[in-house]
């Protein structure tokens, strides 16, 4: 059986959907446990989005590319997409994110601090800034990204089980 599933996406939110049920059929013809397909289904779900949000796309053939592998301990999901220059502020904010996780021993406390200011924010917010913490409490994933020479970014999250 194989054990990495690859799937370019054309950037379009209807498209998410038919993704979820991709990679869930994937992980259950793995056999794995509910939770962990549920968890991981929400953290692919979340990169996505975040792909079609702040993802640059001036060519037709521009796609979101996902990958996600599962090793025996680990499953590995990646999600990468085109940017350009105009993406640098979002790139800056991803990195401080991810930093910014990365510096509470439990994973709870970015969650609760993020309601917190969620619920202080005005409703027609686009960035709630929700989804990283999101993957990282509820996902339980470890985030990371890296730009590609060919001004791609790829976000992983990598789920231990
Ligand atoms: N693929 C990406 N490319 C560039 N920037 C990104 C990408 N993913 C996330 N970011 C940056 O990281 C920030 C945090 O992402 P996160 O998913 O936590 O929140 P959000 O997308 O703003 O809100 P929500 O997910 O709750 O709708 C984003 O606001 C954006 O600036
Ligand atoms: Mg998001």
């Amino acid at each position: 059986m194989d054990k990495t599933l690859k799937i370019s996406m054309k950037p379009e939110w209807d498209e998410i959907e038919q993704m979820r049920n991709k990679y869930g059929d994937f992980m259950r013809s793995h056999t794995l446990p509910n939770d962990i397909i549920h968890a991981v289904i929400m953290v692919v779900s979340e990169l996505i989005e975040n792909a079609i949000k702040y993802g640059i796309f001036k060519r037709e053939n521009d796609f979101v590319d996902i990958s996600l592998t599962i090793e025996k301990k680990i499953i590995i999901i990646e999600v990468k997409n085109p940017i350009d220059d105009s993406a640098i502020p979002y790139l800056r904010h991803l990195d401080s994110t991810i930093q910014w996780i990365r510096g509470y021993q439990d994973p709870f406390e970015t969650y609760i601090i993020k309601l917190r200011q969620v619920s202080t924010k005005p409703q027609y917010d686009s960035e709630s800034g929700l989804g990283l913490v999101r993957i990282s409490y509820e996902g339980k994933s470890i985030l990371d990204f890296y730009v590609t020479e060919d001004n791609h970014i790829n976000v992983s999250a990598i789920y231990k089980y």
